[in-house]
Parts: C-alpha cells; structure tokens; sequence
C-alpha cells in the first residue's frame, strides 16, 4: 500500500459506522483501496444489501478524506454486502443460513404474516437471498400472500424444494395439504413439522430466513426458539391496549427464552386502532419501536390477491413504510449478530 493509500486508510478509520458504534476499517468495511490521479477508490462491504446508511456513509467518508488528506479531491466508493454468518446455526444445523428471523405476536390476526411477507420480498428485492417458512402449520396463510395458492413444491432426492415468488423461497404445509380440511396435530406433530421445514427442504445458501409464527406463545414458538438458535424476533401489535398486553407477553417469553427481541412493530395504526401502543411497549420493554404501518385496504388486498404491498404499490404509504421496516429490521439483526460473540464477522467471509 501506497503512503497516500495508507493516509487515506488512516482518515476512513475515523469514520465511525452509527448502528455498529465502531470504525469501518476496524469493522474491515473497506476493501480494494486505490488511489490513482487525486480520485481515491474503494469498496464499502455492507452488513446488509439492504443497509439503510448508505448515504450516511458517502458524505461521512468524503468529509473525513476530502480536504485532509492532501493529493486526494474525489471519492469513488463501490458498494457490496455480506450478512454476518451466525455460527451457532452454523453448529446445529446442516444447513447454510446466515439469520434467522422469527416474526411474532400475541394476539392473533395482528399482521404478523403481512408482515413477514413483506420483509422477505422487500430484503429479496435489495438483493438479500431470502428464505420464508410458514411456521403456522395448522393455518398457514403464506401461498395465498404470495400468489401460490396452488403450488406443490418438487421433490430432489430426500429434500423437497421450495416454491420462489418475489425472489422468496418459500415453504408451507399449504403446499402439502388439502386447503379445505382441516390439519389436526399435537404438539410433538407440530414441532416435526417445522424442524422438517429447516432439514429437509433444499433451501441453498440464505442470508435471511424469515419465520413467520402462529400467534401467542404456545408450542410452535416455544419449540422453534428451543430447536433453532434464532437470531432475533420482530414482534407485531396492533395499536390498541388488548394487543398490546398480548405482545407484552410475547416479548418476555422470547426474553425468557435469551432470543434477543428486535424490536416492535405497529401495524394496522390510524384512526380506527388508534396509534402509539407499538411505541410505549417498545419503551417500556426497553427495545427498539421498528416502525408503524397504517392500516390500508391496500395491503389487506396485496394480501388477499397475492401482490405484496410493498412491491405492487412500493411508494404508497404503506408500501414505504414495509420498505423503510425491512432496512431498519435488517441493520437491527446486523447489530445484534455484531453484538452476539458467536458470530463469524465480516473479516473471514469468503
Ligand atoms: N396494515 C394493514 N392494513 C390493512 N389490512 C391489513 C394490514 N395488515 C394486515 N392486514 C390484513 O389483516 C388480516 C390479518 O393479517 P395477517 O394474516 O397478516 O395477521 P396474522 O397476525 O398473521 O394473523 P394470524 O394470527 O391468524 O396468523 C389480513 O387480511 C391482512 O391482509
Ligand atoms: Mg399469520
């Protein structure tokens, strides 16, 4: 490296990444410098390719080098992203996925699938490789929010695979079962039928896989936080008290369970449901409040005919406010993992 790289390097050492809380050449973000005819060039290796700071980053950097480091008047700065690897899933399953993220909820019917759903395509669509499991055995509503309600995943070998929609792969017992009867299942039945969804399916290399829970803290939740070592859980309210509590519930189960809660969502808020519940709870819980999704026909309609909101109408208010979710859900699971000693940092990802 030359001097003048290395003067470059030590002045990007001042800039400091503002969810992790250290440098980005400490946290080894900075790759393939250069420096050729005063431009000084480089990579920016994100936690997540749907990293909320990018801007943060350009004029952060460009402050710190332009008008410091004598000989340089211009920045070039590439992007790429590499999702922390979180090593204990690593150690229990056979299975390449970097994250896993369960999305939750007390009380039933409160979003959690909407939710799900959206954060998947959303993370998809910046590039992420997204897996979905339809954890809700005994109701699984995921093919139709996706527009698969009549998918029949392939078999390879022992594995089947899943169904992509939205660049999503995706699993249900919706896609193994007669959609008019009814699935009856114990509790043990259950929890084998989610653990097949993480060994036996051909899922590939994931940077996220996504959860989506039935509702409350009965078995289902309780056995995948005690099978799989999950990464972290959204919790989803709805606005008004009855919710609330019932995620108050949630959130402490996942707390007593030591799966970190990554912060709260409301959705559903306006002036039907009121609004402000997701905060207080989040603050009384002590997490981060994620953000709040207005309750619009619109996003029951994606819903209903399988156009997620968040792609269908990407600028509409509800389908930003999913967008700006899955960024802030997405550098929350990079602090955490970051945060978690098991994790294999950025510096030995190949
Ligand atoms: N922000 C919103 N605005 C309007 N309708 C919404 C919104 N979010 C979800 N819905 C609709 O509310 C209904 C319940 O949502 P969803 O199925 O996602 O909830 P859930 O928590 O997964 O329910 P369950 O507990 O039964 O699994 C669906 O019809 C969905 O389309
Ligand atoms: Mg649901």
């Amino acid at each position: 490296m030359s001097d003048l790289e290395q003067k470059v390097m030590t002045a990007l050492s001042t800039v400091i990444e503002p969810e992790l809380h250290r440098d980005i050449i400490t946290l080894k973000m900075v790759r393939d410098l250069t420096v050729e005819g005063g431009v000084a060039r480089f990579t920016i290796v994100l936690t997540t390719p749907a990293c909320p700071l990018k801007d943060v980053f350009v004029s952060s950097c460009n402050r710190a080098v332009i008008g410091r480091v004598e000989g340089i008047d211009r920045l070039e700065i590439k992007w790429d992203a590499q999702v922390p690897t979180d090593r204990r899933i690593m150690g229990r399953l056979d299975v390449p996925m970097r994250s896993i993220v369960a999305v939750a909820s007390g009380k039933g019917g409160v979003g959690k699938s909407t939710v799900a759903t959206n954060l998947a395509v959303v993370l998809a669509d910046s590039g992420a490789r997204v897996g979905l499991i339809d954890a809700d055995i005994l109701n699984p509503n995921l093919p139709m929010m996706l527009g698969l309600g009549h998918g029949r995943p392939r078999v390879e070998g022992d594995k089947m695979l899943p169904i992509e929609a939205y660049g999503v792969k995706m699993i249900s017992t919706g896609f193994l079962t007669d959609p008019d009867k009814p699935m009856i299942m114990r509790g043990p039945m259950l929890h084998g039928a989610i653990r097949q969804f993480f060994v036996d399916v051909k899922w590939g290399e994931l940077d996220y896989m996504i959860v989506d829970l039935p509702p409350g803290t009965g078995d289902a939740p309780l056995s995948l936080a005690q099978s799989f070592p999950l990464t972290g859980v959204v919790v989803v309210t709805q606005p008004q008290e009855v919710a609330v509590s019932d995620a108050l519930r949630s959130a402490a189960m996942f707390d007593t369970l030591n799966v970190p809660v990554l912060g709260i969502v409301e959705n559903m808020s306006g002036d039907f449901f009121g609004s402000g519940g997701g905060e207080r709870l989040a603050q009384e819980r002590n997490v981060p409040f994620l953000g709040r999704i207005p309750l619009d026909a619109e996003v029951r309609k994606g819903g209903d005919f399988g156009r997620p909101i968040s792609v269908s109408q990407p600028d509409s208010p509800a389908g930003a406010a999913f967008r700006e979710l899955a960024k802030t859900v997405a550098a929350r699971v990079s602090v955490v993992m970051l945060q978690t000693a098991d994790v294999i940092p950025l510096t030995v990802i190949q």
